[in-house]
């Protein structure tokens, strides 16, 4: 696979336009420049402003905007390109391809640029299923346009067969290969995400912000780089990754019993949930009546996961994470060493921007021969560059270990 392939992303208006950023991800996280074209259909299904986050720059929507051209110009836009997918590709759109069209930015585009072109068409079955459909997309694949999908199964109208847009992370294996280079192949590991809820009465708890979206992310990211993946979960909204086993939890007590139940033959273990360092001294059978104007709680602290799973006879490649608002570092370096710990990722839990619940995260990453700055990324990405360095730690390989270009 070729790095940094210039890539240019067509999202015509159909209801498939939802998987467009996640399209948009994927062919970044493997390496691609990728901008995005819209057309006024699209607008209707997602924003744009949505597209510009993910891709990291305005998106293309007019032929005849003077702002746009006084940047990249569509004929620039052009020139740029090396590869341009329609995703999703409507049965309108393939016509128009196929008819010559230059109506809109995104037809012009596709029929000025000297750019491989791939569709990844998404409609309704009968749509899909007609003669005219069929035949154009045969005078496209004549013309060297290449086709991708479409998947079967459910569709937004009820039908159920062929037309369902292809998943983001197939379209973009097809165009660019598999992303990840398989660093943990046949590694079991063990991860802890989210919050835990240590209970006061059946109706009270003391909890915190953490929505799980760390953890998970490094989870799927695990798993992508051929791991088994074992997560234990406090009590968040999120969908496991598929493949990935999960265990869920409420308390400290109940996942340290679960790390425990499944950390014996891991080989790295990741301690990403923030787990309530105190829990009440008692737990009350029914709820707690507001009778005193006062009330006091007794707290008792509760085990330290990360400590224990690091203190074991064999211990897996351990790694904690350190949530902080103030001298990140210096406080991420004495857990490191008083945790007895292989890695630490310190991170700002302080303000709107910080770690919790936000979907993107900066760290830097410590460990006993340094400290590794990573910048700011999606939680996926970041974790990605999180595991590619315990994987090089894990492996005794940290002489090639090094920041991002741009982290500070
Ligand atoms: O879930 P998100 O919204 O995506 O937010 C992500 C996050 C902010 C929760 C995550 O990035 C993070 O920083 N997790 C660690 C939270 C935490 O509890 O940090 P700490 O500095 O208090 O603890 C240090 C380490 O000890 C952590 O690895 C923690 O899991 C572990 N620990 C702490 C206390 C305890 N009793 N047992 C533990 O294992």
């Amino acid at each position: 696979m070729r790095k940094n392939r210039r890539i240019l992303v067509g999202v015509t208006g159909g209801i498939a336009a939802y998987k467009s950023p996640d399209l948009v991800r994927r062919l970044a996280e493997r390496g691609a420049d990728v901008r995005v074209v819209m057309t006024e259909a699209a607008c209707e299904f997602i924003t744009p402003l949505t597209l510009q986050a993910v891709s990291g720059h305005p998106v293309h929507r007019h032929l005849l905007d003077t702002d746009a051209e006084s940047g990249m110009g569509h004929i620039e836009l052009a020139r740029w390109a090396e590869l341009i997918v329609i995703a999703p590709a409507t049965a309108n759109f393939i016509a128009r391809m196929v008819g010559g069209k230059a109506d809109d930015l995104l037809a012009t585009l596709v029929l000025a640029s000297g750019a491989e072109i791939a569709v990844a068409p998404a409609m309704n079955l009968q749509m899909w299923q007609n003669e005219a459909t069929r035949k154009n997309l045969d005078r496209l694949r004549e013309r060297g346009v290449r086709v991708i999908g479409p998947a079967e199964g459910g569709q937004a109208c009820g039908e159920t067969g062929p037309g369902r847009m292809s998943e983001p992370d197939q379209i973009a294996q097809e165009l660019l290969g598999d992303a990840t280079p398989k660093l943990l192949a046949d590694a079991h590991v063990v991860l802890t995400a989210g919050p835990t809820w240590e209970a006061i009465d059946p109706v009270r708890g003391i909890t915190n912000h953490s929505s799980g979206k760390m953890g998970f992310a490094l989870a799927e990211a695990a798993r992508d780089f051929g791991a088994r993946v074992t997560l234990v979960s406090g009590p968040v909204h999120l969908e496991a990754p598929a493949g990935v086993t999960r265990i869920d939890v409420i308390s400290a007590r109940d996942m340290l019993e679960a790390v425990e139940a499944h950390v014996g033959d891991a080989d790295l273990f990741i301690g990403v949930a923030a787990v309530s360092d105190y829990r009440p001294v008692r737990s009350e059978g029914s709820k707690i009546k507001k009778n005193d104007e006062k009330m006091e709680l007794g707290l008792v602290r509760n085990p330290d996961i990360l400590r224990t799973v690091a203190a074991m006879d064999n211990p897996p490649f351990t790694v904690g994470f350190a949530a902080e608002t103030d001298r990140i570092d210096e406080n991420a370096k004495s857990k490191l060493e008083d945790k007895r710990i292989d890695m630490i990722v310190a991170n700002d839990v302080g303000g709107e921007d910080g770690a919790f619940g936000n979907d993107h995260n900066r760290a830097t990453v410590h460990h006993p021969g340094g400290a590794i700055p990573l910048e700011r990324h999606d939680k996926y990405g970041l974790s990605v560059r999180i595991l590619e360095i315990a994987a090089s730690l894990w492996r005794g390989e940290s002489a090639g270990l090094t920041a991002d270009p741009d982290a500070s």
